[in-house]
């Protein structure tokens, strides 16, 4: 059914209407679609266009058109433009002629900004609770390994010693700025747009702040050119839903090394990796690695609508239809990485070894040397270049900083007392990191805490 056709002599061509018909995938608005024409029936009624009895006839009628939507074939052989030209089309098989009251003085350019924050709104809580989960699932990794010493790595070289839990924490706040990030989208979101007509504004008086109570909405909006021509609010999911892509990639590549044989810090469980159809040893980490693929579906949904909305003249311009195949593709994968990464955190082992012998035979406690000298009394670069000696004689005899005693690296720096010497194990000298924000052992542990009492907090 169209929604127009008085000022048209034929119809449109065929091809034009596969081309442009939204429904196969904006069906997915259709509980939102509905909702909102309920609600816009009751402003309808309250603005004295509808009697209270026509009102209940619609209202139930949507209701039907909901229940009989939950089976696919309902949508069969459905040729409607759009889901809201279909939704009317099915309110017309039911209630006859009053459904050509329900669009009155309605846009489908203010409804469809409607639908999709209504739909939204949904998608912003679920990704949120996804993220929650996940925090809280780092934690739990952070607690199984509270002592274990990993090298942090600047250029993926070994660079300083940290607690396994400091490592998993800076992907918490991540995820934390995360969460934040889809709450103001959210904000952005929840502002109800009817009442703004196609872009002129409604000719009927309706009580905007009543729709928006009725919806649940925090506010209204307060431009109706604004309304027809804004997708800020769907952009700015997707900026979030890219940043927590970004976070997710790095932390699937960082744990795809880290399970790897040449690492092998980590096990992951065999219920998240695959084998191969040739090599019986293998076992591959293919959930991280779809997860760091999909990352590029989402990041690519942003800038498909990014690039979609750059130079559109006011208002509406039905280039904007194609801002939901991104945005869908977008929350499912997000909401799926988000999930998967849950469920492959629970899975790993470390193996606190591995790592800590990585630490133990590296220079990462360099850093620790020099700084001690230098609180010693020592100018900071002379004490770089005194143990920047030490690594390059260590370096071309082949020993480890273990190799040497206090009284051999007396011998070599006489500003190397025994308080400084102490520091080739690299536990001690992470205890000189108790600063707020650092991986000192203290800090860390009341980091966690804070975490769970932060994760706890969130809303
Ligand atoms: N299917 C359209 C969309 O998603 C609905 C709005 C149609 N408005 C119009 N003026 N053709 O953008």
């Amino acid at each position: 059914m169209k929604l127009w056709g008085g000022r048209f002599e034929t119809g449109p061509s065929e091809v034009f209407e596969r081309f442009s018909n939204s429904l196969h995938f904006d069906r997915r608005l259709l509980a939102a679609d509905v909702r909102g024409s309920q609600a816009f029936a009751r402003s309808l009624t309250r603005a004295g266009v509808l009697t209270d009895a026509e009102c209940a006839t619609l209202c139930a009628a949507f209701d039907a058109i909901q229940a009989d939507a939950a089976q696919d074939e309902y949508f069969h052989g459905a040729d409607d433009e759009d889901i809201h030209s279909f939704v009317i089309h099915k309110l017309k098989e039911r209630v006859g002629a009053l459904a050509d009251k329900i669009h009155t003085g309605r846009s489908r350019n203010e409804q469809v900004s409607l639908d999709t924050r209504l739909w939204l709104r949904e998608e912003c809580d679920r990704t949120r609770e996804l993220v929650r989960s996940l925090m809280s699932a780092l934690l739990d990794l952070a607690d199984k390994y509270p002592d274990a010493v990993i090298p942090g790595y600047t250029h993926l070289r070994r660079a300083q010693p940290v607690l396994w839990p400091h490592y998993l924490l800076a992907y918490f706040e991540m995820l934390a700025r995360d969460f934040e990030r889809l709450g103001d989208a959210r904000r952005r979101v929840n502002v109800m747009p009817l009442g703004s007509g196609a872009l002129a504004g409604s000719g009927f008086p309706h009580d905007r702040e009543a729709i928006a109570r009725d919806l649940g909405f925090a506010s209204i909006t307060a431009n109706s050119m604004d309304v027809s021509a804004d997708r800020d609010f769907a952009l700015d999911y997707l900026y979030a839903a890219s940043m927590t892509m970004i976070h997710l990639s790095r932390l699937a590549e960082d744990w795809i090394l880290y399970s790897s044989e040449e690492f092998a810090w980590m096990e992951l469980g065999d219920g998240v990796t695959s084998g191969s159809s040739l090599m019986p040893q293998k076992k591959n980490p293919d959930s991280l690695e779809l997860i760091r693929g999909k990352s590029g579906r989402v990041i690519g949904a942003l800038n498909s609508l990014l690039f979609t909305m750059k130079g559109l003249p006011m208002t509406y311009n039905r280039d904007m239809q194609e801002d939901k195949e991104p945005l869908f593709e977008a929350a499912d994968q997000v909401n799926g990485c988000l999930e998967m990464a849950r469920v492959v955190a629970e899975s790993v082992v470390l193996r606190p070894d591995v790592p800590f012998a990585a630490a133990e035979q590296s220079w990462v406690v360099a850093t620790d040397l020099a700084e001690a000298l230098a609180r010693n009394g020592t100018a900071f670069h002379q004490a770089h270049q005194i143990v920047g000696r030490l690594v390059l004689e260590s370096v071309r005899n082949g020993k480890k900083p273990g190799d040497w005693t206090a009284e051999s690296l007396a011998v070599f720096a006489p500003e190397i007392t025994a308080d400084v010497a102490r520091l080739v194990d690299p536990r001690e000298g992470m205890k000189t990191r108790e600063i707020q924000g650092g991986t000192g052992p203290g800090v860390v542990a009341a980091a966690l805490a804070t975490a769970r009492r932060r994760l706890a907090e969130l809303a």
